[in-house]
């Protein structure tokens, strides 16, 4: 797939440009294992990078020049120039390639003009972090080829403040890290308030375990107003706390914090302050006992998004009920909720009849046909010829 997807891609850049790429870097999309929501509140998350990614085939152009073509192709060739980006210059995908050269610019980096050519297989808004895939495999070229040497750390904030400052989504850095960070049969364990990492091995295959990816098409953006309405409902709850944020908050303190807040910011508080927790939790089962152990975090973690944080929908609900009533040991919706994409971890013998299961139930109750498919934790960005 991948050396494929490289030569699709080179091939595709030498039909549009007619010429050769000057390399191929790819990032791949992310599922979240556990730890929703937490990433801004200075907490832990544990997403892991997964088998489907974006390329870039890429060739610097000396005068300031970018074209950008997607395979995927519709919009044809996007034109637009290194010198005097912002916000409304770019359209459709562009803003994520523009994005990142916007942050490097900001950052001192000065960038070259560009012709690139797009090929990913993360399929678009299924909360798989397409969009991160993108501008990390963009980042990751841009910081080779000018020779910016950022490291892993700093190539999550320029990806963020490009997330947060051009594209306009005020998300935090979990994405991005999961897919600069991945490796193959590990989940990365982040501490989100100094980027501290630890791979985690994830071998759900060796448990006799898939995590099978419910892709429920129903479209969300964390640019709308879902994400950032729960975003600050957490900063004043760390506020009426008097912390810095909500990663400061233990679960014992949870029943003080009541009285202190409304009803709503307290769910709020209680979903991230207990989500930190799990995802301790969720870290310490799978280095003792591995992935059949961490079931039941799963389904503690769907529970608190659906009635605390109330950011799912009745097709992930759907998804997640349906895959444990046929067989699958745990299941959440992941990634920043309001449609996208639930994960469950299903015995592989009972794949096929969860999978049935869920399709059936997704058609009894009158909604779009789900997109089933099973991932593996993969290797993060990378140059690929
Ligand atoms: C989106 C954001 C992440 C994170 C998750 C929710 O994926 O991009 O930063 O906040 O939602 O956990």
């Amino acid at each position: 797939m991948t050396a494929e997807g490289a030569e699709r891609a080179a091939r595709a850049f030498r039909d549009a440009f007619g010429a050769e790429a000057d390399g191929v870097w790819t990032a791949p999309g992310r599922v979240n294992l556990i730890g929703e929501h937490t990433d801004y509140n200075e907490g832990f998350v544990l997403p892991f990078a997964i088998d489907l990614a974006a390329r870039v085939a890429f060739r610097a152009r000396p005068d300031g020049a970018i074209r950008l073509l997607s395979t995927s192709g519709g919009d044809g060739v996007a034109e637009l120039a290194v010198s005097g980006l912002d916000r409304g210059s770019a359209a459709g995908w562009s803003v994520y390639p523009a994005g990142v050269v916007w942050a490097f610019q900001e950052r001192g980096i000065e960038v070259p003009g560009f012709d690139l050519v797009l090929d990913s297989d993360v399929p678009l808004g299924a909360g798989l972090s397409s969009s991160h895939a993108i501008e990390c495999a963009v980042a990751t070229a841009l910081n080779e080829v000018t020779g910016a040497g950022l490291d892993a750390e700093q190539l999550v904030l320029a990806t963020q403040r490009a997330e947060n400052a051009f594209v306009g989504a005020p998300t935090g850095i979990m994405d991005q890290s999961a897919s600069l960070r991945g490796r193959s049969g590990h989940a990365v364990f982040l501490d989100c308030r100094d980027q501290h990492a630890e791979l985690v091995p994830f071998d759900a295959a060796g448990a006799g375990l898939v995590t099978l990816v419910v892709d429920t098409r129903v479209a969300h953006s964390h640019a709308d107003g879902g994400y950032a309405s729960r975003r600050a409902a957490c900063e004043l709850g760390a506020e009426v706390l008097g912390v810095k944020a909500l990663r400061d908050v233990s679960v014992e303190d949870l029943e003080e914090a009541r009285a202190l807040m409304d009803a709503v910011t307290f769910r709020r508080v209680r979903h991230v302050v207990t989500e930190d927790q799990r995802v301790l939790d969720t870290v310490a089962a799978l280095r003792a006992s591995g992935p059949a152990a961490i079931a039941g975090f799963l389904d503690a973690s769907h529970a608190s998004m659906r009635d605390d944080f109330e950011i799912s929908c009745p097709e992930l609900d759907c998804a997640v009920e349906a895959s444990r009533a046929a067989g699958a040991i745990g299941a959440r919706m992941t990634g920043g909720g309001f449609g996208g994409s639930a994960i469950a971890l299903v015995p592989s013998d009972d794949e096929a009849r969860v999978r049935d299961a869920i399709t059936e139930a997704f058609a009894e109750r009158g909604f779009r046909a789900p997109r089933l498919f099973t991932v593996a934790p993969a290797d993060g960005a990378r140059r690929l010829a």
